[in-house]
């Protein structure tokens, strides 16, 4: 015979298996009813005001239950009731059957049987799992704008021929000035607010460490390992000391171009980036070169596109000049190549051109971003566009 156990332990583990124990029992001492009155018994054990088992129920788990777990005790009885009262009025009916005249029973028999088809039908249905219904999706992400810039650009050059390299973005002196022919101290470092790492007074000056403030450094860095014909993009991460603003961040994107053979000349350089424009912002672009200075190129030039808004007829974005500029670019400057003549590069014999783009300025550029922060802030609102 069931009695009504005391519980010490109230997570929702423990408490179903108090209540499928307490409903396995009533369903089976309902079999137990048999004839006469034993169904009055059965009913005053189970449903009785004053000691019956639900009203224990409500006394020993309810009332004992710390007050964390009332709610989980209570729906949980709430549900018992129910269950118990259903099992209780089979088991009445199948028992008061029993007392009626044989030509009665039928009738009475088939009514519990209902009760017991549609008592098992809403447990069916209580536990069905729909398993057609989808799983959790968990979006995919797209790649970020800068990036899938980037990997256009490197694309393009690729479809020439070129390859990709890297190098580090924690940079020496020498690699990120000295070797791009800026004497120390001199004064075009300044236009390169440069980040140095902290504590380095000790080193000779060459080897102090900064964040390289562009991609060109991995310029050396790709003559070193690879001796002449070069073709070589380089996309990366560059830093420099510039507060942020609509189109400046401390930290941004460049790809780089070098391109070194026998016989290059500033034709090679202006046609591979007049092509190179063309694929990214359509066909009807041109390209015009302006006058530059970089200590790493002679002849250095800006370069700049007919404005993708106005198509150069004149607007706000390119103050009225039909131009934008987008990138540096030059011949590689004789000095340059002494730093790697061991590995074959004589400035008598070959010649080579080298570029520098702002990925960000290219993606500002094309989608019309505007503000460059819209880039780092990682919300999804603005992210989603591009997917
Ligand atoms: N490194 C230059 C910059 O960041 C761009 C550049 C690259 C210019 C290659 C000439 C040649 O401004």
């Amino acid at each position: 015979m069931y009695t009504v156990p005391k519980l010490d332990d109230y997570s929702p583990a423990a408490l179903d298996r108090a209540m499928a124990d307490l409903i396995g029992s009533v369903k089976a001492e309902k079999e137990l009813v048999g004839s006469g009155s034993d169904w009055k018994a059965f009913r005053d054990r189970w449903l009785a005001r004053k000691n019956g088992i639900l009203a224990q129920v409500n006394e020993i788990w309810l009332k004992a239950a710390p007050p964390e777990a009332k709610r989980d005790v209570g729906q949980r009885v709430n549900q018992l009731k129910e269950e118990v009262n259903g099992w209780v009025k089979v088991g009445e009916l199948l028992g008061r059957a029993l007392d009626l005249p044989a030509a009665d029973q039928p009738r009475v028999l088939a009514h519990a049987k209902d009760i017991i088809a549609a008592r098992r039908e809403a447990q069916l249905s209580a536990e069905r799992l729909d398993i057609t219904l989808p799983g959790i999706r968990r979006p995919i992400g797209v790649k970020h704008p800068v990036l899938r810039v980037q990997d256009e650009i490197v694309a393009v050059f690729k479809a020439m021929g070129y390859s990709v390299g890297e190098g580090p973005e924690v940079e020496t002196d020498y690699y990120n000035f000295e070797s791009l022919n800026f004497p120390p101290n001199h004064p075009a470092r300044d236009t390169q607010d440069t980040i140095f790492i902290a504590g380095q007074e000790r080193k000779p000056a060459h080897n102090r460490l900064l964040l390289r403030t562009h991609t060109s450094p991995v310029q050396i860095r790709s003559m070193e390992k690879l001796a002449p014909p070069v073709r070589i993009v380089i996309p990366g991460k560059v830093h420099r000391n510039d507060p942020l603003d609509a189109t400046h961040s401390p930290v941004f994107h460049q790809v780089e171009g070098l391109a070194v053979d026998t016989n290059i000349t500033f034709c090679d350089l202006k046609g591979t980036l007049d092509h190179a424009m063309k694929a990214l912002f359509g066909s009807s672009v041109k390209t015009r070169f302006y006058p530059s200075f970089f200590p790493f190129t002679e002849p250095s030039a800006d370069m700049q596109v007919s404005c993708i808004f106005c198509g150069g007829k004149g607007c706000r974005k390119c103050k009225f000049s039909g131009w934008i500029e987008l990138l540096g670019c030059g011949m590689v400057d004789p000095n340059v190549f002494e730093f790697v003549k061991h590995n074959g590069y004589d400035s008598s014999k070959i010649s080579g051109f080298a570029f520098g783009m702002g990925v960000e300025r290219i993606a500002i550029l094309k989608y019309e971003v505007e503000e460059i922060q819209l880039f780092y802030e990682g919300d999804v609102r603005f992210l989603e566009q591009f997917a």
